[in-house]
């Protein structure tokens, strides 16, 4: 079926001097000379032209690229990827006219995964978003980020991030996990959100921050979810933690929610197809990434773009992912965000590239470590069977790639 051994410490080592190498740089041109990298103890030891590689490595062995072109490895920055069921019918229901609002108010949307997320066990949750995370390692994806927020009780969210975690084990892929608890309402606390909220900050967010489950923490602020006020008061409550903040901001309505997010610190506001110029500027001043999620805005139709133009001259990052999840982007191809981030958002094919590498690392606090290739960092890349860096945005529903290494180790390919 795939190529995957299911221990991760059975891939080989990537470790020796990769040769034959055409390297991306950071300004999207293919670096003109031939490439090299030389790899050990997973590490990235050297970096430069095939022909200054120091004698001392000469012993290493070698791996002939043949002229592949060479990215770092994808980061994927913002993902639901564990859940139960799918939503299918949805879709149809979407066809049929209704709106994602409309779905959600007639009790299907996030709920319905809710439903089936916490009727599936921990392990039939692994497998299921195991067999996804397949799919996205399979296209160069070395680091990814995982969502809770189809379980919203302390118990089914604490198993969404403990799968979380058994999947970067399992798959020597970095993941970062958020809690976002506060993604919709669940049902038993119908009418009394506030309360909700209380749970969430006063009991979910510390315990499974006690256990080492919570690297950031999101919101879904919107009018169909959690208001500003409620956003606020689990962000009070991460900041108390020392976790970082992130929200789903301004993807249905311009709530303000990205000024409030920048007051914070925020890593990133995804969606933002809403976002104002106060927003922007707020983000800008705050250093928070812009996360764009291009799968959501397709398969929900929306016609009202990002603030691509305005985000570009105020020189806020800006991210592309597939926020995979079953209701709004059930999207398995980082490449296919890409295509449509250029496509739909009208990016530019270095930038949309920048997107899931060097930009989606820093939407996860990842900048120093994955998103680029350098001396000393972890070795993740991507050799690509393309003549030049268009193509991977260029061809759609094809997977280019002819090997990955990832966390030192041949992974795919
Ligand atoms: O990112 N916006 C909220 N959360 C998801 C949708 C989740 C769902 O519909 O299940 C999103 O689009
Ligand atoms: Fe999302």
């Amino acid at each position: 079926m795939t190529t995957h051994l299911s221990n991760f410490l059975d891939r080989p080592s990537a470790d020796g001097i990769w040769t034959g190498l055409r390297l991306l740089r950071e300004d999207g041109n293919v670096q003109a000379t031939p490439g090299a990298i030389v790899v050990r103890q997973g590490l990235v030891e050297w970096l430069g032209d095939a022909a200054g590689v120091p004698a001392s490595f000469i012993a290493l062995p070698r791996h002939d690229a043949r002229g592949a072109l060479v990215t770092p490895g994808l980061v994927d920055c913002h993902t639901h990827l564990v859940y139960g069921g799918q939503r299918a019918n949805e879709f149809a229901m979407r066809l049929a006219g209704a709106s994602y609002e409309e779905v959600a108010r007639a009790g299907g949307g996030i709920v319905s995964s809710v439903r089936a997320t916490r009727e599936a066990s921990e392990d039939e949750l692994f497998e299921s978003a195991a067999a996804r995370l397949r799919n996205l390692l399979a296209e160069g994806v070395c680091a990814i980020e995982i969502k809770s927020g189809y379980g919203l009780s302390l118990e089914h969210e604490r198993k969404q991030l403990r799968v979380a975690r058994r999947l970067a084990e399992h798959f020597g892929v970095t993941v970062r996990t958020t809690f976002l608890g506060a993604h919709a309402l669940p049902p038993e606390y119908a009418g009394r959100s506030d309360d909700y909220i209380d749970l969430v900050c006063g009991q979910m967010l510390p315990a499974l921050h006690a256990e080492g489950l919570v690297d950031a923490v999101d919101v879904f602020c919107e009018r169909i979810a959690f208001s500003l006020e409620q956003t606020e008061r689990v962000f009070r409550a991460s900041q108390a933690l020392g976790i970082p903040v992130k929200l789903h901001a301004e993807q249905l309505s311009d709530m303000g929610g990205a000024q409030l997010a920048a007051r914070y610190g925020a890593l990133s506001c995804d969606h933002i197809e809403h976002l104002s110029a106060d927003g922007i500027a707020a983000m800008k001043a705050a250093g928070s990434v812009a996360v764009l999620l291009p799968g959501a805005y397709y398969t929900l139709r929306d016609t009202h773009l990002p603030p691509i133009e305005a985000l570009r001259a105020a020189g806020v990052p800006m991210a592309v992912s597939t926020d995979h999840n079953p209701g709004t982007s059930p999207a398995l191809s980082l490449l296919l965000m890409v295509n449509m981030a250029c496509t739909l958002f009208r990016l530019t094919v270095p930038e949309a590239l920048a997107g899931v590498t060097a930009h989606a690392a820093r939407a996860l606090g990842l900048q120093d470590t994955h998103g680029r290739i350098d001396v000393g960092l972890p070795a993740n890349f991507v050799l690509w069977n393309v003549q030049e860096p268009a193509e991977l945005a260029y061809w759609f529903g094809q997977r280019p790639v002819r090997c990955v290494v990832r966390q030192g180790r041949i992974a795919e390919g």
